[in-house]
This record gives C-alpha cells, sequence and structure tokens, in this order.
C-alpha cells in the first residue's frame, strides 16, 4: 500500500518503490531501537490530513502506535526565486545543483539523523510514564519524529541517487551513545532517561530543531523549503509539551516547597527546586551546542548558497556580530560580519525566546512566595565546542581560574540526584491520577499563582 503522501506519489512508481522497501528496514530499526511497549495499545494520536492549511493538515483519532503510517508531505512555497545569498533573484532549484550537492546532502543528512536520534535517546521513558495523557503525548512525539526522519529519507531518495540510498541506511545503523557509530550531534549521544530531562529536551532542543527547520523554509533548494515548511506545523506541540510539562513540574514543586517550608522536597514527592536548575545547566550547554560554531564556514556556505538563513536576517553589509575567539587559555570578542556569524545570531535569537519563558515563570513563583528563581546558563558555559570549550567557566559566562574544577561541578547534578528524581519516576496509568513529582495536566504556573492570590498558604 502506498505511503500516506500529497506529493503524488502514486505518478512516480521507482520513487514509491524505493520508499516501499525502505519502509521494511525502517520497520526492523523501530522495533529494534524504538519504543518498546504500549504499541498495541489504542490512545489519541494526531497525523496528517495531507491538507496545507494551519489548521486542517491534521486530524486526532484513536490509533494503535503499531497502525500508524508514516507519511511524506509538503507545503508548497509560491516561492520562484532564489530569496538571498549569491543567486538572489534566479530560479529556485527543483533537483540539487552539482556544484551544492556535498554540501545539501551534508544538511539533510543532520537533519534526518537528530530524527532518528530522538527517538532511540527517549525510548525508556516509556517504563516510567506519570499519566495516560503524558503517554499519549510521548507516543505522539516518537511517531512524529519518525516522520521527520521520512521527510529527510524522501529527499534522500529522490534528489542524490545512489549516495541518498546509502545515506538514508546510514540512519537505521548510527545509535545514539553508541562508541563506534554515534549519532551525528553531540547532544543526541546522551539518553534523556527521566521525565524531567524530557521535558527540558522538547523545550530547548524541540525549540533549536524549529529554528533550524525555520530557516530552511525559503531553500533555494524547494523539495527542502516544501518539506520544512510541513515539519513547522508539528513541532510548536513538540515544544509545547515540554513547556507545560516543566510548568507542571515546577507547580507541583512549588507546592511542596510551601507546605514542607524547606527546598528539599525529594521525600514529599517532589524534585527540589535547585536540583531542577542542575538539569538545565546539565542541559543547555549541551543544546547550545546544537547550534554549532560561531563562526562556521559551513553555515556561511549555506547563507551564501541560498539555503539557510536565521529568522529576520538582515542582508546588510554593515551588521556585525560579536562572538569569542580563543587565545591559548583565555578568551577575547571579536566582530564577525553577520553572514559568517549566522549559528550565533540563531542562537542568540533562541536564548531571548527562552529567557522570556523563564522570566515569566520566575515572576510566578515570586507571586506564590517561593524563595527560587531559575536561570538559564550563560551561552560560553560547559560547551564542548566552539572557542569556550573545555574552559572553566561560571554560569554568568566569567572565566574561572583552572583549578576551579570543582566549582564547575557543582553547577551540575550528582549521581544521587539524578538516582533521587529516577527513584521518584514511578508510572502511573490510573485515568486521572498522575505521579507525585508532577502536577496535572492542567496546572499551569501562572494559574496556580493567580489562585493563590499573594497567599502562598490559601
Ligand atoms: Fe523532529
Ligand atoms: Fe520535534
Amino acid at each position: 500500500m502506498l505511503l500516506p503522501n500529497n506529493i503524488g506519489l502514486d505518478e512516480r512508481t521507482l520513487l514509491a518503490r524505493q520508499l516501499a522497501s525502505y519502509e521494511k528496514k525502517f520497520h526492523v530499526w523501530w522495533r529494534e531501537r524504538g519504543p518498546a511497549e504500549f504499541l498495541d495499545q489504542p490512545m489519541r494520536l494526531r497525523r496528517p490530513t495531507g491538507a496545507v492549511s494551519g489548521t486542517d493538515w491534521a486530524e486526532y483519532t484513536m490509533l494503535r502506535p503499531d497502525q500508524y503510517r508514516w507519511g511524506i508531505f509538503h507545503v508548497p512555497t509560491n516561492q520562484d526565486e532564489i530569496a538571498f545569498g549569491e543567486h538572489h533573484g534566479q530560479k529556485v532549484w527543483n533537483e540539487v545543483p552539482h556544484e551544492y550537492r556535498t554540501l545539501l546532502l551534508h544538511h539533510i543528512c543532520v537533519q534526518a539523523d537528530v530524527e532518528n536520534a530522538a527517538i532511540e535517546q527517549s525510548r525508556t521513558l516509556t517504563q516510567m510514564v506519570p499519566s495516560g495523557a503524558d503517554q499519549e503525548n510521548l507516543f505522539l512525539f516518537f511517531l512524529e519524529e519518525g516522520r521527520h526522519t521520512w521527510a529527510m529519507v524522501h529527499l534522500l531518495l529522490a534528489h542524490f541517487g545512489a549516495d541518498g540510498v546509502v545515506e538514508a541506511e546510514a540512519l537505521l545503523s548510527r545509535l545514539s551513545g553508541d562508541s563506534r557509530n554515534p549519532r551525528l550531534l553531540d547532544a543526541f549521544n546522551y539518553p534523556t532517561e527521566d521525565w524531567l530531562s524530557h521535558f527540558i529536551w522538547c523545550f530547548l532542543a524541540d525549540r533549536v530543531g524549529k529554528y533550524q527547520i525555520q530557516a530552511v523554509t525559503q531553500s533555494a533548494f524547494a523539495p527542502l523549503a516544501k518539506a520544512a515548511k510541513f515539519m513547522m506545523f508539528e513541532e510548536p506541540l513538540h515544544i509545547a509539551f515540554g513547556v507545560v510539562g516543566l510548568e507542571r513540574v515546577l507547580s507541583n514543586t512549588a507546592q511542596a516547597t510551601l507546605r514542607g517550608g524547606t527546598e528539599d522536597t525529594f521525600n514529599r514527592g517532589a524534585i527540589p527546586f535547585p536540583v531542577i536548575q542542575k538539569y538545565f545547566n546539565y542541559w543547555v550547554p549541551k543544546i547550545y551546542d546544537l547550534f554549532g560554531d560561531d563562526d562556521s564556514e559551513r553555515s556561511y556556505d549555506l547563507f551564501r548558497a541560498g539555503i539557510r538563513i536565521p529568522r529576520n536576517f538582515v542582508d546588510s553589509e554593515e551588521s556585525v556580530v560579536r562572538i569569542d575567539a580563543r587565545v591559548g587559555d583565555g578568551l577575547v570578542t571579536t566582530d564577525v560580519a553577520a553572514e559568517f556569524a549566522t549559528n550565533a545570531i540563531m542562537r542568540r535569537q533562541f536564548i531571548a525566546e527562552v529567557q522570556r519563558i523563564i522570566d515569566r515563570w520566575n515572576v510566578s513563583l515570586r507571586a506564590l512566595g517561593v524563595d527560587f528563581q531559575l536561570y538559564l546558563p550563560h551561552e560560553r558555559f560547559g560547551r564542548a565546542y566552539g572557542p569556550c570549550a573545555g574552559l572553566p567557566i561560571d554560569v554568568s559566562g566569567n572565566v574561572l581560574s583552572p583549578d576551579a574544577g570543582a566549582k564547575h561541578a557543582a553547577y551540575l547534578p550528582t549521581a544521587s540526584e539524578f538516582a533521587n528524581v529516577r527513584a521518584l519516576m514511578q508510572r502511573e496509568l490510573v485515568p486521572g491520577r498522575y505521579s507525585s513529582w508532577i502536577a496535572p495536566s492542567a496546572t499551569r504556573l501562572a494559574t496556580l499563582a493567580q489562585r493563590f492570590n499573594g497567599s502562598p498558604h490559601g
């Protein structure tokens, strides 16, 4: 049976046959490396309808995860001319130009690789689902990340000949966290083994996904732009799983802290605020690294070729971006032309967006009378790539003395804090009930703050 699609696959027999043969291999991968339980349990899931409007593109239906079929969907771009870069004003490409074949192939492979990796790194979360609603959200996440793989595999098979076939297969052999054949981007090699990590991941890494996908919605390579525009329909909900999930964790911890009169809430079944902060410190630098080097040759090439551009980018020769450069064991700041710093521009747009959300949460925490404020570590902190890699830097971005290793370690969760969080994560699937560490789905932080109305014990 033909894959669900809105790209006219019924008229493209050869491609349809290639995709059908890939589907068999993908299923083998999914059975080995995807979620291992609940696959035959009906749940409320969404799937694409084939429509391309922001409201009609998907429908919700009761479905067993093993009945879901991954499909290929595009949104028309109505863009005839290349929008930026060296070929600005020329006709967009429907096939890959020889000159940019390697660059595009690499870009599409990385985008595809992260999708399968996201499934692998979170597959064990089924063991500790905190409620039935969270279980449905998790499966929607698994299935749609898988669909993103299909969006990219279609491009590989339709436009890159034998190389595309090889790369599509490589997506099924690399493995998150494997020492010999790891996933391409480092952050995707760390397991999100508990739900706090998962929520931080959706809040931040799926948001990076949104930035990366949005940046190719005007791509000179039209099939990539069309696929990206459809992925932009799916990504906001993944981000919302993270935002709402974290608000429910913060609400729950706020209530436990106020009732117990102490930050140490583990024995009240809640994750302590300082531990939540340490989890942020653990994940955020890995997620900053996902944007790549500040001064990246490849990101310049993508911009110059007309493939990738940050949101609201102003193509002006005057615009410069201040970035860090490494000199010995120290840092200096240097100005580079904006088109050389598209990664840094995107990371800083991302940081500003996330900071606004954290500021909002902090307002609610203050309104509740909680003596805790969450922060986002500085973009220099804890980085594995770029000029700051390996330097002892505090969460405010100050370079520490070389012997400050212990101070750096104090920002991160200890082994026993990881274990305590894991121990709280008990599976709860009785309808209407939630695991102790998280508030019910409808409990948003701002609503809780309003309810307390300045009276923390009210
Ligand atoms: Fe994705
Ligand atoms: Fe996603």
